[in-house]
């Protein structure tokens, strides 16, 4: 079976996506630094799937350790490149840490690549490229507008990258996968968000609330122009997102043309409003949310979700879980973490 070198995949979506290369019968081959994730995660995927990792240590900028982990595992023909930091707040404050970290280990593994002729590149994206959309819902073809964040940008300029890169090279197939907002856990509760510190994102920070690890969820805002003031997102299930990821890959296996880059919307196509997510989430769950509304939040964009036919007609992907499964299945992680005493 194909290796497929995972980075970052001891991640949220990384470790999701691993799972579902071992269920497609692809070997994945892990680099992942443990700067945002713990080793505990590679348990859980053992548990899931019953399979031992090829886990290598390290990290993406690292030139040396890139080349070896190419070197010892000869087997690989494609590269999954989760691997970069993605707190938008954090990013604002940092922008140095990040725009040298997201983009450098891209050119490491884009070096790599062409080093040992790997042909096949799976990105990491965000749909965060679009800014605040003029029209909704967004398409592959909607204007990429100057991002809100230093985090957002590295998510634009490495898109280019990469198409620059299959263009001027030849010898490359790459996509990008724009993420809307991937949520939610695996149904076993062996995986799920790991967030380090407070959380940036609405569910994890929302779950923390309900297990009594936060005071209150302030909702940030609730005086847009949307139908209860409250932002709208699409919130996707991270195992729908791991999915389109393998997906993505059997379209690069596939493809004959040795030069191509496509970009692909991964979202459900429906918007929910946090004032919807929190009544969904009492929904599945039994549980209250205690909040209340507080001032908008620099950079939140007011609306956002997919149009997400173009993967659904090109990889034959198409989210299947509701918002519903995703937030039942993220408060049983949450109660996981509890009584591992996170
Ligand atoms: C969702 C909604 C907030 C927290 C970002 C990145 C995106 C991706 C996901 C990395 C917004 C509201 C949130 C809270 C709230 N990042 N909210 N109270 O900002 O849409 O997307 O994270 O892959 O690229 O841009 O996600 O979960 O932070 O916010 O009211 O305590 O929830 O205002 O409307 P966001 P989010």
């Amino acid at each position: 079976m194909p290796s497929i070198l995972v980075t970052g995949g001891a991640g949220y979506i990384g470790s999701h996506t691993v799972v579902e290369l071992f269920r497609a019968d692809y070997k994945p081959v892990i680099i992942d630094n443990f700067s945002n994730s713990e080793k505990s995660v590679l348990k859980g995927i053992e548990a899931i799937t019953g399979e031992t990792i090829s886990l290598y240590a390290g990290d993406c900028n690292d030139e040396q350790f890139v080349k070896h982990v190419f070197e010892s595992e000869p087997e690989i023909t494609g590269c999954i490149h989760f691997a970069a930091y993605k707190a938008v707040g954090e990013s604002v404050e940092k922008p140095v840490q990040y725009y040298k970290n997201n983009i450098n280990s891209l050119l490491e593994l884009l070096s790599a690549m062409l080093k040992f002729n790997i042909k096949n590149l799976v990105f990491s994206s965000s749909c965060t490229v679009y800014g605040q959309p003029d029209d909704l819902p967004v398409t592959e073809s909607s204007p990429v507008k100057k991002a809100e964040s230093p985090y957002g940008n590295t998510k634009q300029i490495c898109e280019e990258i990469i198409k620059d890169t299959v263009d001027a090279t030849g010898k490359i197939k790459a996509v990008s996968l724009r993420y809307f907002n991937p949520v939610g856990a695996h149904p076993t509760s062996q995986i799920g968000e790991l967030p380090i510190g407070t959380p940036n994102n609405l569910i994890p920070f929302l779950t923390q609330t309900v297990a009594g690890i936060r005071e209150e969820l302030i909702i940030f805002g609730d005086d847009y122009n949307t139908p209860d003031g409250t932002c709208v997102r699409d919130y996707i299930h991270v195992v729908d997102l791991a999915k389109a990821h393998v997906k993505a890959l059997d379209y690069l296996e596939k493809e004959k043309n040795d030069s191509v880059y496509q970009v692909f919307n991964v979202g459900t196509g429906n918007g929910h409003t946090v004032l919807d997510v929190i009544k969904t989430f009492e929904l599945a769950t039994g549980e209250k949310v205690k909040y209340r509304i507080g001032i908008r939040r620099p950079g939140d964009i007011e609306k956002v979700w997919a149009n997400a036919d173009k993967i659904y007609e090109e990889l034959n992907w198409k989210a299947e879980r509701t918002l519903k499964q995703a937030l039942y299945d993220a408060w049983n992680w949450q109660k996981v973490l509890k009584s591992r005493g996170k």
